[in-house]
């Protein structure tokens, strides 16, 4: 019964406001007064998913032992308690907050009034005293035929180790706010991965159940700690909320959240972590539940389906469904998806054998011709030469610990020719001579993976279009399925809701990124094998072209959608364009983290520790050049307007009948160690550029100087 309160949040049902005592929040029960008791709410409250009708309220409270927590509902502009006058039968507006859930309470409070402010606090009875938390504040939807602009924030990825949210605080000044979305990483669940991650000064994580968590080795021989138990998770939340700023930010606004990986895992899809890049199966259906029911609890998030009842015991994804929609009055449909856990796997898994053929020149010819560069030359490793040099690769893969029976058919010459150099193997390298009669074909070598198990060629730095030849001819090997980003069920929800939107915009909050962020090597000075086109990262729509080509087709005939995405610790904004046919194309702004390493010092981090890319000269300069690469003029990312891959912030939207106006405020990269959170002028740690778009066009704005000017992705300029 306490799990099936908790679980189903009862439902606090108003049919009309009691009379108040004037312009104070006066409590139903002025004989017994409330005193302050913030203390036993170390986490403050929160509250999210802001309907015309409805929003939810959370809290926790500190407590050893089961506790009723009673729930104050105030209309803010009238002053006026709003009693809880006609009771679920679930129990009104008390619930029990238990050990079963950390002793987090979320309250479904109904029939409010649309576009209305309302305050609430909890309220917990201890020693004879009844202690209140800190009062928040939370703001209903418009009602569906409003006609007003609506404003809101969007934010993502905000690392807590020895790193501060600045940018909430500056979010915080911005008048009347509707709401903000988070897109997800609200929480990272590593402590200590120096590949990003500040280890030193107190701010850091250190978790409590160190018999449940994880150990992680990276590839240089240093571990981290990574949340495994549902204990380690639930501390990450009550450690991330416990910051000021966050808490200030949630006491002030409704929240509407998704995850994306580190709510559970880096790079994950599905129940599956990729620390160890396939070096063993990081599958765990149980740490996906324990990573979703934390989240679950601690996020102001409401049931989607209200008969819906949460079950701990539930096998992931059956355990919440996070895809969902919102409309703020007639202009803004807020539509929010899960691109995490019904994906498919990376299209080059991280423990692919690098030799291995995935694509014959004779399948190229099938699948719209033989390209110039129809990859390299291929042999069969079990006949050639009776076997011997299949005995040879596999000597090299044993001796890596790698599985040997992956070391058979068709194999990449280049690489067989590398592997014996490598091993100082006697037999003679395959010759020019015979190259000539050997037909040709792509390996995983070809697409840049040149290690057993590697990210680099799997999830980051692939080469564009032998990656492209192979996504191509494995969607449709798979009818799509390599490239599942939704499932089924959810695209057909997606599409559906998007076409039957008749809000002026269709605000799409996805997780990662949609524009192909590639940089061009071609020409220069860098080691012949990296002189090409990369996508720096796959994890991302960039691993699921096909699919995403398909999305923005319809997007593009739906039109007035405008993505609003993070993941990737920059800003970027531009017109993500199906591949192949410039007139369908949407709007997408990137929103920087709120704190978490950025993109450009990730790229330098990377560089820095990978085995093979410490290697090769000018890896380094070239990530420190990130944002002119991405945008050489007349590279391969003409759809890319704008990027500042150095900077932390937020983005701020106001979206009317005509425009729609993004802005990101972004501070530099330098503040984010340090705690601006008492400071009155912070406005001035924060660089702005503004957007616009117009409604009925696909085409981003921006006024410079004065005159408006459009980006115009041919020539890669604003005109
Ligand atoms: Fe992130």
């Amino acid at each position: 019964m306490r799990r099936r309160q908790f679980l189903r949040a009862n439902v606090v049902t108003i049919s009309g406001w009691a009379l108040g005592c004037g312009q104070s929040s006066s409590s139903p029960e002025p004989d017994r007064p409330i005193v302050a008791g913030s203390e036993h709410f170390p986490q403050s409250v929160a509250s999210g998913d802001p309907r015309p009708d409805s929003v939810i309220l959370w809290t926790r409270v500190d407590a050893a032992e089961d506790v009723e927590v009673e729930l104050e509902v105030y209309n803010a502009p009238v002053g006026e308690y709003v009693a809880p006058a006609q009771w679920s039968a679930d129990g009104g507006n008390v619930q029990l907050a238990t050990a079963d859930h950390d002793h987090c309470v979320k309250f479904r409070v109904t029939g409010l009034e649309p576009d209305t402010v309302y305050e609430y606090r909890f309220v917990i009875e201890r020693d004879g005293q009844r202690l209140g938390s800190q009062t928040g504040r939370t703001r209903t939807a418009p009602a569906d035929d409003a006609d007003r602009p609506v404003r809101f924030a969007f934010v993502s990825c905000q690392d807590f180790s020895g790193r501060y949210y600045n940018a909430y605080v500056h979010m915080l000044t911005q008048p009347d706010l509707d709401f903000f979305v988070h897109l997800g990483d609200y929480i990272y669940e590593t402590a200590g991965d120096e590949g990003f991650q500040d280890t030193a000064g107190d701010r850091v994580v250190e978790f409590d159940d160190k018999d449940g968590m994880l150990t992680v080795a990276r590839g240089d021989g240093d571990t981290f700690d990574a949340a495994l138990s549902l204990d380690n998770y639930r501390q990450l939340y009550r450690t991330f909320r416990g910051d000021v700023a966050l808490q200030r930010a949630h006491e002030q606004l409704p929240m509407l959240a998704i995850w994306d990986d580190h709510e559970f895992s880096d790079d994950c899809w599905g129940a599956t972590a990729t620390y160890q890049d396939g070096k063993v199966d990081e599958t765990d259906v149980d740490r996906r539940r324990a990573a979703n029911q934390a989240w679950f609890e601690y996020m102001p998030v409401d049931y989607v389906d209200p008969a819906f009842e949460y079950d701990p015991a539930a096998t992931p994804p059956g355990d919440i469904r996070i895809w969902r929609d919102f409309t703020f009055g007639r202009h803004v449909h807020l539509v929010l998806t899960d691109l995490r856990t019904h994906r498919a796997d990376h299209l080059v898994p991280e423990d692919a054998y690098p030799g291995t053929v995935v694509l014959t020149a004779a399948q190229l010819e099938d699948t719209g011709g033989v390209p110039d560069d129809a990859g390299g030359y291929i042999v069969d490793i079990d006949a050639y030469e009776g076997g011997a040099y299949a005995d040879a690769l596999r000597a090299a893969a044993a001796a890596a610990d790698y599985p040997t029976d992956r070391v058979t058919g068709a194999i990449s010459v280049a690489w067989v020719n590398d592997v014996l150099a490598d091993t100082g193997s006697d037999l003679p390298l395959i010759d020019e001579a015979t190259l000539a009669t050997l037909p040709r074909g792509y390996a995983f070598v070809d697409l840049m993976k040149g290690s057993y198990n590697s990210r680099i060629g799997s999830r980051y730095l692939v080469a564009r279009d032998p990656f492209a030849r192979y996504a191509a001819h494995r969607y449709a090997e798979t009818d799509g399925e390599s490239e599942r980003a939704m499932g089924a069920e959810q695209e057909a929800w997606f599409l559906d809701t998007m076409r039957s939107s008749t809000r002026t915009w269709k605000v799409w909050g996805n997780e990662f990124c949609l524009m192909p962020l590639q940089i061009d090597l071609s020409l220069l000075a860098v080691p012949p094998a990296f002189q090409r086109v990369f996508h720096i990262n796959v994890d991302d729509w960039n691993g699921m072209g096909n699919r995403r080509d398909a999305l923005l087709g319809e997007l593009a005939d739906v039109g007035n959608v405008v993505a609003i995405t993070g993941d990737i610790h920059a800003f970027f904004a531009g017109t993500p364009t199906v591949r192949g046919d410039d007139s369908k194309k949407i709007v997408e702004f990137v929103t920087s983290s709120v704190s978490s390493t950025t993109f450009q010092r990730i790229l330098q981090n990377q560089v820095e520790t990978d085995p093979v890319l410490s290697q090769v000269s000018g890896a380094a300069s070239l990530a420190g050049a990130i944002k002119d690469l991405l945008q050489l003029p007349s590279g391969p990312n003409g759809h890319l307007a704008y990027a500042d891959v150095t900077a932390h912030g937020y983005t701020l939207v106001e979206a009317s009948g005509t425009e729609l106006n993004a802005t990101f405020y972004a501070h530099a990269d330098t503040e984010a160690t340090v705690s601006h959170y008492e400071d009155a002028d912070i406005d001035r740690l924060f660089r702005k550029a503004y957007f616009r778009v117009e409604a009925g066009s696909a085409e981003l704005y921006q006024d410079l100087a004065g005159v408006r000017r459009r980006w115009d992705a041919a020539t890669q300029t604003w005109v």
